[in-house]
């Protein structure tokens, strides 16, 4: 278990008028205000792009339980991210159905088209790679994730070709030339 070593920050300070709002309707319809930590953690790393310690802490604060339980919820739910990470995270399954259906030659093409391995972050800061239990797609393996959606029946080119998908989306946005 991780210890929370940070000042503590005033979680009406730290946290923002709109990550408050959103945390109290999640409270709203939660019987008690620890049961709104799961939900109150993706409040967060939606605005933040991933849970910092201080996060955790002014959160835990703020729903009045203490951080060791906080860090006990954010560890089990595995898309609660406790490190920064990149713009995409890439969740590769790496469970039974699409071991047996190519996820190896999936997971070899990405970290070499994206020189990176497990838990790392591109130099560009744009993708972070993360295995993964079953995403729910195993008649449809190999699978991966990136934010909300699923590739499904991935090959190393198909996967490859998401991913330059996503970046090419991304120089668009900012009118970098490929
Ligand atoms: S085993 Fe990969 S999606 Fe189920």
């Amino acid at each position: 278990m991780n210890i929370i070593k940070t000042i503590a920050p005033y979680p009406t300070d730290y946290l923002t008028a709109t990550e408050l709002a959103e945390i109290d309707h999640e409270v709203s319809i939660m019987e008690t205000r620890e049961a709104a930590g799961i939900e109150a953690l993706k409040v967060v790393q939606e605005h933040r792009g991933w849970v910092s310690d201080d996060s955790l802490l002014a959160i835990a604060q703020y729903l009045k339980m203490s951080t060791a339980e906080l860090e006990g919820v954010a560890t089990f739910y595995n898309l609660i991210y406790r490190q920064q990470v990149g713009q995409f995270v890439i969740h590769i399954c790496d469970s039974i159905s699409c071991h047996l259906n190519g996820f190896p030659v999936v997971l070899a093409a990405i970290k070499n088209h994206l020189n990176i391995e497990y838990g790392q972050t591109t130099a560009d800061g744009l993708f972070t790679l993360l295995s993964n239990v079953c995403l729910g797609g195993c008649d449809k393996a190999p699978v991966m994730m990136i934010g909300k959606t699923h590739y499904e029946h991935l090959t190393a080119e198909s996967a490859i070709a998401a991913i330059d998908k996503l970046r090419e989306s991304i120089n668009d946005a900012e009118g970098v030339s490929p």
